[in-house]
């Protein structure tokens, strides 16, 4: 087989990349079928031959959600380490009255790109803006983008959702679920797509003590959902029964997705990975890169500002946190590798069970790391977070350690002339420790026995351009990046 690769290399009419690694491809799978049985086995014998990056050499790749914490460092990643990746179509929702090229050059001037523009600045001409909007018909894509994306696109990575734990649950199903429907029948469409990648969230099937690295049933029938909705639109009440378990809309909507992937990928090869709490990047171009309030940034940063002195849960469980690039990196081997099966396969991507850290030690690790830089200047005075499972516990110290000191802090605020603001982000942090309950105190198990197959197939040097092994992170140098991550690209350190 090399030798016939070899000469197809040296054959002058091949010149065309795309070609050789067409060849490339063919040869490997079959080959693989011939010789080996079983997905694991094709995808670490694959993994002798193909590093990731030649994998993407002369390919393009459909990013949907490109514009988000986590599509970012996924465009950055690829085209970081990918360095022959053909082209990469970035899906854009024109936003705020600004056109898709404004929010393009809005998009590249954050930090996370200043490595790229100084190293390889041509590799930015790879990206494509698409015009679109999951949310609306035919993902109101023009007729010609869409037959670029038909006739070019070798990968998608669809990432687009509302992660707005408060948005309603009709806006949580036309963006997500249907978002999702759109998507997939676009990809079905696409002449040669080796892979269809799904970013789900590990809390899908939260309601389960154990989760697996396989679909679960959909927690209730599409047409009921839709029915309900129609019936009950946001009473809170009436949705919290409906979830089956589930926290929220968005894990519930997340939940459905997976199983419309499952179900509708018709010949699609399908892969879905499942972050958890996506936290700042940890070995990217730019460690401790974020630049979203997502569960663990947001409580960390309000537990080191004085703002959150009392959580629900209790001390050991664990913040299932995952760096951004980790995700991106797994998403980005995975869809190398690809899936051979027509099944979808299900890669969870969280901390390893073995190598975690709880809400309560991350939060003073964060906490002391913090002080180490003085305090948050106009801040109250921050002090080891508790934990309780009990709500009146947590409603009592919620008034004794937060309510009174901020009430106190804005009087003060008042009599020196001042506008007072305390109480006022007492509220939002209250309101956002309320909303994170379900996460901050139940104990769950993520298995990812697929995922460290996967990685095991990486070679040492892919291993080093693409980390995604959450059982090398060390929480506590991390959190040093997280904390100074949060200061320098969320507070802008104000
Ligand atoms: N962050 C986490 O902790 C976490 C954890 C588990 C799973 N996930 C999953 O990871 C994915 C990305 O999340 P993220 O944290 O990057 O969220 P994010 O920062 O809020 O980004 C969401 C992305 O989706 C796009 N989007 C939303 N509605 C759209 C629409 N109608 N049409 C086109 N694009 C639309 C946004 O575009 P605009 O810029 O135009 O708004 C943005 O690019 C999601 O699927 C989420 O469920 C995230």
């Amino acid at each position: 087989m090399f030798k016939m690769l070899r000469c197809v290399m040296s054959t002058r009419e091949a010149t065309n990349k795309k070609l050789i690694r067409q060849t490339i491809s063919v040869c490997a799978f079959s080959t693989n079928n011939r010789l080996l049985s079983g997905y694991d086995q094709e995808n670490a014998s694959e993994s002798r031959r193909q590093s990731v990056a030649e994998y993407y050499a002369g390919k393009s790749v459909f990013i949907t959600g490109g514009t988000g914490f986590l599509g970012k460092v996924l465009l950055e990643r690829l085209l970081s380490t990918c360095g022959s990746i053909d082209k990469i179509y970035l899906l854009v929702r024109e936003k705020k009255g600004q056109p898709i090229q404004v929010r393009l050059k809005q998009l590249l001037d954050v930090p996370l790109f200043d490595n790229l523009k100084r190293v390889k600045p041509s590799s930015l001409s790879k990206i494509v803006p698409i015009r679109g909007d999951i949310a609306k018909n035919k993902l109101e894509i023009s007729g010609e983008d869409e037959g670029k994306l038909i006739e070019d696109v070798n990968v998608v990575f669809h990432s687009a959702a509302t992660v707005k734990f408060t948005d309603d649950f009709r806006t949580m199903m036309t963006v997500n679920f249907e978002g999702t429907a759109k998507v997939l029948e676009l990809s079905k469409q696409i002449i040669n797509l080796d892979t269809f990648v799904y970013i789900s969230t590990a809390f899908s099937n939260c309601n389960k003590p154990v989760i697996d690295e396989v679909i679960y049933p959909p927690p209730k029938p599409i047409g009921e959902v839709y029915k309900f909705i129609e019936k009950y639109g946001d009473n809170q009440e009436k949705i919290n029964k409906f979830l089956d378990g589930l926290p929220n809309t968005y894990t519930f909507s997340k939940a459905l997705c997976e199983n419309l992937v499952k179900e509708k990928h018709g010949d699609l090869k399908t892969i879905i990975v499942r972050p958890s709490i996506v936290s700042p990047a940890l070995q990217s171009s730019l460690p401790g890169w974020c630049d979203s309030w997502v569960a663990a940034t947001a409580t960390f940063s309000d537990v080191a500002r004085g703002l959150t002195r009392v959580i629900y849960g209790s001390s050991d469980v664990t913040c299932n946190m995952i760096p951004v690039d980790y995700v991106c990196n797994l998403a980005i081997v995975a869809a190398a590798r690809g899936n051979p099966s027509n099944e979808t396969i299900v890669y969870n991507s969280c901390s390893y069970p073995t190598n975690s850290i709880s809400w309560k030690h991350g939060a003073d690790l964060y906490l002391e790391e913090s002080l180490k830089h003085g305090r948050v200047p106009g801040s109250l005075r921050p002090r080891k977070v508790a934990v309780s499972t009990s709500p009146l516990v947590v409603s009592y110290l919620t008034f004794t350690r937060q309510t009174v000191p901020a009430f106190l802090a804005d009087l003060w605020l008042r009599v020196r002339g001042q506008k007072p603001r305390h109480m006022q982000m007492q509220q939002r942090s209250v309101l956002l420790r309320d909303l994170l309950r379900d996460f901050t105190s139940t104990k769950l198990s993520f298995k990812m026995d697929r995922s460290q197959r996967l990685i095991a197939t990486m070679s040492e040097e892919d291993k080093i351009l693409f980390p995604c092994d959450p059982k090398t992170v060390n929480w506590k140098e991390y959190i040093k990046d997280f904390y100074n991550g949060v200061q320098k690209f969320m507070l802008r350190d104000k």
